[in-house]
Protein backbone atom coordinates (compact mmCIF):
# COMPACT_ATOMS: atom_id res chain seq x y z
CA UNK A 1 0.00 0.00 0.00
CA UNK A 2 1.13 3.28 -0.71
CA UNK A 3 1.80 6.12 1.94
CA UNK A 4 -0.14 9.45 2.42
CA UNK A 5 0.94 11.80 0.28
CA UNK A 6 -0.06 15.51 1.41
CA UNK A 7 -0.30 17.14 -1.93
CA UNK A 8 -3.57 18.39 -4.25
CA UNK A 9 -5.02 15.56 -5.87
CA UNK A 10 -6.83 15.27 -9.43
CA UNK A 11 -10.31 13.90 -8.02
CA UNK A 12 -11.03 10.70 -9.17
CA UNK A 13 -13.77 9.30 -11.94
CA UNK A 14 -16.13 6.91 -10.00
CA UNK A 15 -14.83 4.06 -11.17
CA UNK A 16 -11.29 4.95 -10.41
CA UNK A 17 -11.25 3.91 -6.37
CA UNK A 18 -7.55 3.37 -6.52
CA UNK A 19 -6.61 3.68 -3.08
CA UNK A 20 -3.60 6.43 -3.28
CA UNK A 21 -6.61 8.70 -4.74
CA UNK A 22 -8.59 7.88 -1.97
CA UNK A 23 -6.00 8.37 0.98
CA UNK A 24 -5.39 11.85 -0.66
CA UNK A 25 -8.39 12.81 -1.31
CA UNK A 26 -9.47 12.40 2.33
CA UNK A 27 -5.96 13.86 3.51
CA UNK A 28 -7.00 17.11 1.44
CA UNK A 29 -10.30 17.85 2.76
CA UNK A 30 -9.57 16.26 6.35
CA UNK A 31 -9.56 19.81 7.79
CA UNK A 32 -12.88 20.55 6.73
CA UNK A 33 -14.36 17.24 6.94
CA UNK A 34 -16.58 17.53 10.12
CA UNK A 35 -18.37 20.79 9.03
CA UNK A 36 -18.85 19.25 5.96
CA UNK A 37 -20.86 16.34 7.46
CA UNK A 38 -22.90 18.68 9.63
CA UNK A 39 -23.97 20.72 6.59
CA UNK A 40 -24.20 18.84 3.63
CA UNK A 41 -26.61 16.14 5.86
CA UNK A 42 -28.46 18.92 7.30
CA UNK A 43 -27.24 17.79 10.84
CA UNK A 44 -28.69 14.85 11.01
CA UNK A 45 -25.43 12.76 10.03
CA UNK A 46 -24.61 12.24 13.97
CA UNK A 47 -28.27 10.40 14.52
CA UNK A 48 -27.19 7.72 11.77
CA UNK A 49 -24.16 7.32 13.47
CA UNK A 50 -26.31 6.82 16.99
CA UNK A 51 -28.38 4.11 14.84
CA UNK A 52 -25.50 2.12 13.42
CA UNK A 53 -23.37 2.05 16.48
CA UNK A 54 -26.76 1.03 18.77
CA UNK A 55 -26.41 -2.04 16.52
CA UNK A 56 -23.15 -3.70 18.29
CA UNK A 57 -23.62 -6.01 20.56
CA UNK A 58 -23.20 -4.76 24.45
CA UNK A 59 -20.83 -7.29 26.56
CA UNK A 60 -19.05 -6.00 29.77
CA UNK A 61 -15.72 -4.37 28.69
CA UNK A 62 -16.46 -4.48 25.27
CA UNK A 63 -13.93 -4.13 22.30
CA UNK A 64 -14.85 -2.55 19.10
CA UNK A 65 -13.23 -2.03 16.23
CA UNK A 66 -14.07 1.43 13.99
CA UNK A 67 -13.08 0.43 10.00
CA UNK A 68 -12.06 4.12 8.62
CA UNK A 69 -12.62 5.70 11.52
CA UNK A 70 -11.73 9.07 9.83
CA UNK A 71 -12.24 11.88 12.28
CA UNK A 72 -13.30 9.33 14.94
CA UNK A 73 -17.11 10.39 15.35
CA UNK A 74 -18.00 6.68 15.46
CA UNK A 75 -15.02 5.82 17.68
CA UNK A 76 -16.27 8.63 19.99
CA UNK A 77 -20.09 7.85 19.87
CA UNK A 78 -19.41 4.51 20.95
CA UNK A 79 -17.21 4.86 23.83
CA UNK A 80 -19.47 7.76 25.25
CA UNK A 81 -23.01 5.81 24.76
CA UNK A 82 -21.19 2.28 25.83
CA UNK A 83 -20.40 2.27 29.28
CA UNK A 84 -16.79 0.33 29.76
CA UNK A 85 -16.31 0.32 25.96
CA UNK A 86 -12.91 0.49 24.19
CA UNK A 87 -12.53 0.84 20.42
CA UNK A 88 -9.64 0.58 18.28
CA UNK A 89 -10.07 2.72 14.76
CA UNK A 90 -8.34 2.24 11.79
CA UNK A 91 -8.05 4.67 8.77
CA UNK A 92 -5.56 4.87 6.28
CA UNK A 93 -5.47 8.79 5.86
CA UNK A 94 -3.20 10.18 8.11
CA UNK A 95 -4.65 13.50 7.45
CA UNK A 96 -7.98 12.56 9.05
CA UNK A 97 -6.39 10.10 11.95
CA UNK A 98 -4.25 13.28 12.45
CA UNK A 99 -7.56 15.29 13.40
CA UNK A 100 -9.18 12.26 14.85
CA UNK A 101 -6.45 12.44 17.85
CA UNK A 102 -7.14 15.77 18.43
CA UNK A 103 -10.82 15.04 19.19
CA UNK A 104 -9.95 11.94 21.48
CA UNK A 105 -7.55 13.71 23.17
CA UNK A 106 -9.86 16.85 23.65
CA UNK A 107 -12.16 14.52 24.79
CA UNK A 108 -9.75 12.96 27.33
CA UNK A 109 -11.02 9.73 25.65
CA UNK A 110 -7.23 8.50 25.02
CA UNK A 111 -7.73 5.24 27.40
CA UNK A 112 -10.47 4.18 26.01
CA UNK A 113 -9.61 4.58 22.06
CA UNK A 114 -6.46 4.07 20.05
CA UNK A 115 -5.99 5.03 16.94
CA UNK A 116 -3.58 2.92 14.03
CA UNK A 117 -2.92 3.39 10.41
CA UNK A 118 -3.95 0.70 8.01
CA UNK A 119 -6.49 -0.74 5.57
CA UNK A 120 -9.79 -1.88 5.47
CA UNK A 121 -8.89 -5.33 3.02
CA UNK A 122 -5.54 -6.01 4.92
CA UNK A 123 -6.49 -5.30 8.85
CA UNK A 124 -3.79 -5.41 11.17
CA UNK A 125 -5.08 -7.38 13.62
CA UNK A 126 -5.39 -11.08 14.53
CA UNK A 127 -8.68 -13.80 14.22
CA UNK A 128 -11.39 -12.80 16.65
CA UNK A 129 -10.16 -9.89 18.53
CA UNK A 130 -13.41 -7.52 18.51
CA UNK A 131 -16.89 -8.09 19.82
CA UNK A 132 -18.24 -6.45 16.62
CA UNK A 133 -16.74 -3.84 13.81
CA UNK A 134 -18.52 -1.28 12.04
CA UNK A 135 -17.36 0.99 9.26
CA UNK A 136 -19.85 4.03 8.49
CA UNK A 137 -19.78 5.97 5.13
CA UNK A 138 -16.10 4.06 4.12
CA UNK A 139 -17.04 1.03 2.62
CA UNK A 140 -18.28 2.71 -0.57
CA UNK A 141 -14.71 3.71 -0.70
CA UNK A 142 -13.25 0.68 -0.32
CA UNK A 143 -12.27 -0.53 -4.10
CA UNK A 144 -12.26 -4.21 -2.60
CA UNK A 145 -15.34 -3.89 -0.60
CA UNK A 146 -16.22 -7.11 -0.19
CA UNK A 147 -12.68 -7.96 0.60
CA UNK A 148 -12.97 -4.94 3.02
CA UNK A 149 -16.15 -6.71 4.46
CA UNK A 150 -14.77 -10.21 4.90
CA UNK A 151 -11.61 -8.75 6.88
CA UNK A 152 -14.56 -6.87 9.07
CA UNK A 153 -16.06 -10.42 10.07
CA UNK A 154 -12.54 -12.03 10.23
CA UNK A 155 -11.63 -9.90 13.47
CA UNK A 156 -14.79 -10.36 15.39
CA UNK A 157 -15.81 -12.91 17.96
CA UNK A 158 -17.83 -15.92 17.24
CA UNK A 159 -21.23 -14.20 17.87
CA UNK A 160 -20.17 -11.11 17.45
CA UNK A 161 -21.56 -8.12 14.38
CA UNK A 162 -20.37 -6.12 11.29
CA UNK A 163 -21.91 -3.20 11.06
CA UNK A 164 -21.84 -1.14 8.01
CA UNK A 165 -23.69 2.49 7.45
CA UNK A 166 -23.50 3.70 3.86
CA UNK A 167 -25.25 6.16 1.80
CA UNK A 168 -27.82 4.45 -0.73
CA UNK A 169 -30.11 6.14 -3.10
CA UNK A 170 -33.36 6.68 -2.38
CA UNK A 171 -35.80 5.03 -3.94
CA UNK A 172 -39.44 6.73 -2.80
CA UNK A 173 -41.19 7.97 -5.93
CA UNK A 174 -41.28 11.55 -4.56
CA UNK A 175 -38.62 12.30 -3.13
CA UNK A 176 -36.04 10.63 -5.22
CA UNK A 177 -35.55 13.40 -8.21
CA UNK A 178 -35.45 16.22 -5.43
CA UNK A 179 -32.59 13.59 -3.50
CA UNK A 180 -30.44 13.30 -6.94
CA UNK A 181 -30.72 17.42 -7.91
CA UNK A 182 -29.59 17.58 -4.02
CA UNK A 183 -26.51 15.01 -4.27
CA UNK A 184 -25.74 15.64 -7.98
CA UNK A 185 -26.23 19.87 -8.00
CA UNK A 186 -26.67 21.24 -4.68
CA UNK A 187 -23.69 19.29 -2.51
CA UNK A 188 -21.19 19.39 -4.59
CA UNK A 189 -21.37 23.05 -4.94
CA UNK A 190 -21.90 23.58 -1.02
CA UNK A 191 -18.71 21.34 -0.70
CA UNK A 192 -16.59 23.34 -3.06
CA UNK A 193 -17.45 26.36 -0.75
CA UNK A 194 -16.94 24.81 1.93
CA UNK A 195 -13.41 22.82 1.31
CA UNK A 196 -12.28 25.24 -0.87
CA UNK A 197 -11.11 22.71 -3.39
CA UNK A 198 -12.64 22.49 -6.91
CA UNK A 199 -14.32 19.32 -7.83
CA UNK A 200 -13.64 17.61 -4.46
CA UNK A 201 -17.45 16.75 -3.42
CA UNK A 202 -18.12 15.77 -7.14
CA UNK A 203 -16.30 12.15 -6.28
CA UNK A 204 -19.16 11.95 -3.27
CA UNK A 205 -22.53 12.41 -5.40
CA UNK A 206 -20.91 9.89 -7.58
CA UNK A 207 -19.43 7.08 -5.66
CA UNK A 208 -22.72 7.23 -3.52
CA UNK A 209 -24.97 6.39 -6.86
CA UNK A 210 -22.99 3.79 -7.87
CA UNK A 211 -22.99 1.76 -4.77
CA UNK A 212 -24.55 -1.25 -4.70
CA UNK A 213 -28.35 -1.58 -3.60
CA UNK A 214 -29.09 -2.59 -0.24
CA UNK A 215 -30.06 -6.39 -1.23
CA UNK A 216 -26.81 -6.47 -3.03
CA UNK A 217 -25.14 -5.52 -0.22
CA UNK A 218 -26.75 -8.28 1.86
CA UNK A 219 -25.88 -10.92 -0.48
CA UNK A 220 -21.88 -9.89 -0.73
CA UNK A 221 -22.13 -9.77 3.31
CA UNK A 222 -23.93 -13.44 3.41
CA UNK A 223 -21.11 -14.47 0.92
CA UNK A 224 -18.71 -13.41 3.27
CA UNK A 225 -20.26 -15.59 5.92
CA UNK A 226 -21.99 -13.30 8.02
CA UNK A 227 -25.34 -14.70 9.14
CA UNK A 228 -28.71 -13.07 9.62
CA UNK A 229 -28.31 -10.16 7.57
CA UNK A 230 -30.55 -7.47 8.08
CA UNK A 231 -30.72 -3.84 6.98
CA UNK A 232 -32.36 -0.29 8.22
CA UNK A 233 -32.94 2.27 5.83
CA UNK A 234 -32.82 5.59 7.92
CA UNK A 235 -34.12 8.91 6.47
CA UNK A 236 -36.45 7.81 3.38
CA UNK A 237 -33.44 5.64 2.63
CA UNK A 238 -30.69 8.19 2.12
CA UNK A 239 -28.78 5.56 4.72
CA UNK A 240 -28.96 2.24 5.26
CA UNK A 241 -27.56 0.48 8.08
CA UNK A 242 -26.91 -3.56 7.47
CA UNK A 243 -25.93 -5.86 10.25
CA UNK A 244 -24.41 -9.16 10.02
CA UNK A 245 -23.62 -11.58 12.76
CA UNK A 246 -20.31 -13.65 12.87
CA UNK A 247 -20.67 -17.39 13.16
C1 LIG B 1 -16.24 9.55 4.46
S1 LIG B 1 -14.93 9.18 5.57
C2 LIG B 1 -15.79 8.45 6.94
C3 LIG B 1 -15.13 8.72 8.26
C4 LIG B 1 -15.90 8.29 9.51
N1 LIG B 1 -16.12 6.87 9.55
C5 LIG B 1 -17.21 9.02 9.64
O1 LIG B 1 -18.22 8.40 10.00
O2 LIG B 1 -17.23 10.24 9.45
C6 LIG B 1 -14.21 7.80 4.80
C7 LIG B 1 -12.91 7.36 5.45
O3 LIG B 1 -12.57 6.09 4.89
C8 LIG B 1 -11.17 6.00 4.83
N2 LIG B 1 -10.84 4.92 3.91
C9 LIG B 1 -11.24 4.77 2.63
N3 LIG B 1 -10.76 3.64 2.11
C10 LIG B 1 -10.04 3.04 3.09
C11 LIG B 1 -9.28 1.84 3.17
N4 LIG B 1 -9.17 1.02 2.12
N5 LIG B 1 -8.68 1.53 4.33
C12 LIG B 1 -8.77 2.37 5.41
N6 LIG B 1 -9.46 3.52 5.39
C13 LIG B 1 -10.08 3.85 4.25
C14 LIG B 1 -10.77 7.40 4.38
O4 LIG B 1 -9.40 7.65 4.61
C15 LIG B 1 -11.71 8.26 5.19
O5 LIG B 1 -11.14 8.65 6.42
Amino acid sequence: MTGNVRRNCDYMEPSAKDPAKIQSMFSTIAHRYDLLNRVLSLGIDRSWRKFAVGQLPKTENAYYLDVATGTCDVALEIVNSIPGSRVQGVDFSTGMLELGKEKVMTAQLTDSIDLRFGDATALPFQDNTFDGSIIAFGIRNVQEYKKGISEMGRVVKSGGRVVILEFTSVQNRIFKPLYRFYITKVLPSIGEIISGKKGAYTYLPQSMLSFPAPDELKKTMEETGLQNVRYHKLTLGAVTVHVGSVP
